[in-house]
């Protein structure tokens, strides 16, 4: 047996355990070995549980234990996750992780690490939940330049948009109703202002680049501005919004970002519902692919990361490599950026000709159940330029960038 380690049992973590304990024929099988957990890490006592003959209290018995080859990070969050995965990886033992913040912040140094001391940092675990988006683009793509990664990869959000959408729920309601069932956390913030979809497109434009992308440099806008009525307005469209993390490659570098954005129905995002996530990764000779399903969750969360330990333990002694370096990548500008946007306008502040004249000639949208406003869509214009017209107007009730 490959003798592992799991640090944190929470959710992932007593996935994980269970994911291994479940499916330890087909694990046995992938490795020839199977595997076996032999210390669970985290502070808690968990009186009564049959985890605690494996649980420790103190990371250096696993580190210095030289049987335990492969670890679990299913902390999450920087500190101590980032101490404890070095000190495994400099001890020459694989990390498998599914902390997408840790990966996001020091993902290329762990890689580097790993490559050093002759094992592996995986974390398919951190972008997308159950869905092997990462493998993908570290194998089965390699060959290809990516030149775009477009994705709903954050089911909370996804859910209450969703709901949203199809209720007429308002987005409080709609956050409640997520909450009680377990998809939204008590503090929701992550979530909804798209700082968790910010580090997971962080994580994969680096991918695409072969670079480091700062996740504190990406434009990131949440979903919280947007009401029932902005969401009337996408039907009548044939469009729903969805919070988009997107990373493109142009002449001016990567252009990234996160954001609310009116997408149409010919795109297979449009058809992406509930906690589900889905990224669309295109290569310049493969064109366009998607990969689509459960994005969060327990048990999918879990088999990413024991998908990870199968791998770990298929290549024992030998790093893998994987295209991060700490080099910054070079980002596109954001206010240069070209597309269209939908406003919403009073009509008795602004007249559609006066809408014409400031943004150019669109479209105009009315709504029988908003009498008084009418919706705009403007001609594609640098994010600059938009700003600037629309900060200035009076009579602006709200805007949202439709999809390029
Ligand atoms: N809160 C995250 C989501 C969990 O909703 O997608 C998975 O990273």
């Amino acid at each position: 047996m490959i003798e592992a380690a799991i640090y944190g049992y929470g959710n992932i973590g007593s996935g994980v355990a269970e994911v291994i304990e479940k499916n330890q024929d087909r694990i046995r099988k992938a490795t020839g070995e199977g595997v076996h957990v032999k210390y669970v890490l985290d502070l808690r006592e968990f009186e009564g549980d049959p985890v605690r003959e494996k649980l420790v209290h103190d990371v250096d018995v696993i580190v210095n234990d030289p049987e335990v080859k492969i670890i679990c990070e299913t902390m999450g969050g920087n500190e101590p996750a980032y101490t404890f995965t070095k000190k495994a990886l400099l001890a020459g033992k694989s990390v498998c992780t599914s902390n997408k913040e840790l990966v996001a912040n020091h993902g290329a140094e762990l890689i580097r690490i790993a490559k050093e001391h002759g094992c592996n940092y995986f974390f398919e675990a951190s972008v997308g939940g159950g869905i092997p988006v990462i493998r993908t683009i570290n194998n089965a793509l390699r060959q290809e330049h990516i030149l775009n990664i477009s994705g709903i990869v954050n089911g909370t959000t996804n859910y209450i948009l969703t709901k949203m959408e199809k209720n007429g729920a308002a987005f409080e309601e709609a956050l409640k109703e997520a909450q009680e069932k377990g998809f939204a956390e008590r503090n929701p913030e992550a979530d909804v202002e798209g700082y968790d979809a910010c580090r997971k497109i962080a994580i994969l434009s680096s991918l695409m680049s072969g670079k480091t992308v700062d996740y504190r440099e990406i434009y990131t806008e949440g979903i919280t501005k947007l009401t029932r009525e902005d969401l009337l307005y996408a039907k009548k469209m044939e469009r729903c919004v969805k919070l988009l993390a997107v990373s493109k490659l142009t002449q001016d570098g990567y252009l990234a970002m996160v954001a609310p954005v009116l997408v149409g129905r010919e795109n297979p995002l449009y058809n992406v519902e509930g906690v589900f996530n889905a990224v669309s990764v295109k290569g310049n000779m493969l064109g366009d692919t998607m990969y689509y399903g459960s994005g969060a969750g327990k048990l999918p969360t879990a088999s990413a990361v024991v998908a990870d330990v199968v791998e770990a333990a298929c290549f024992m002694g030998r790093h893998l490599t994987i295209e991060w370096e700490e080099e910054k990548a070079v980002l596109a500008d954001m206010p240069s950026s070209r597309r269209r946007f939908f406003v919403r306008l009073e009509k008795d502040k602004v007249s559609e000709s006066e809408a014409a004249a400031m943004f150019g000639v669109g479209t105009v949208v009315c709504l029988e159940e908003l009498p008084a406003e009418y919706g705009y869509i403007t001609p594609e214009m640098s994010e600059r330029e938009f700003a600037e017209k629309f900060e200035k107007l009076d009579g602006a009730v709200a805007r949202i960038r439709m999809e390029d």
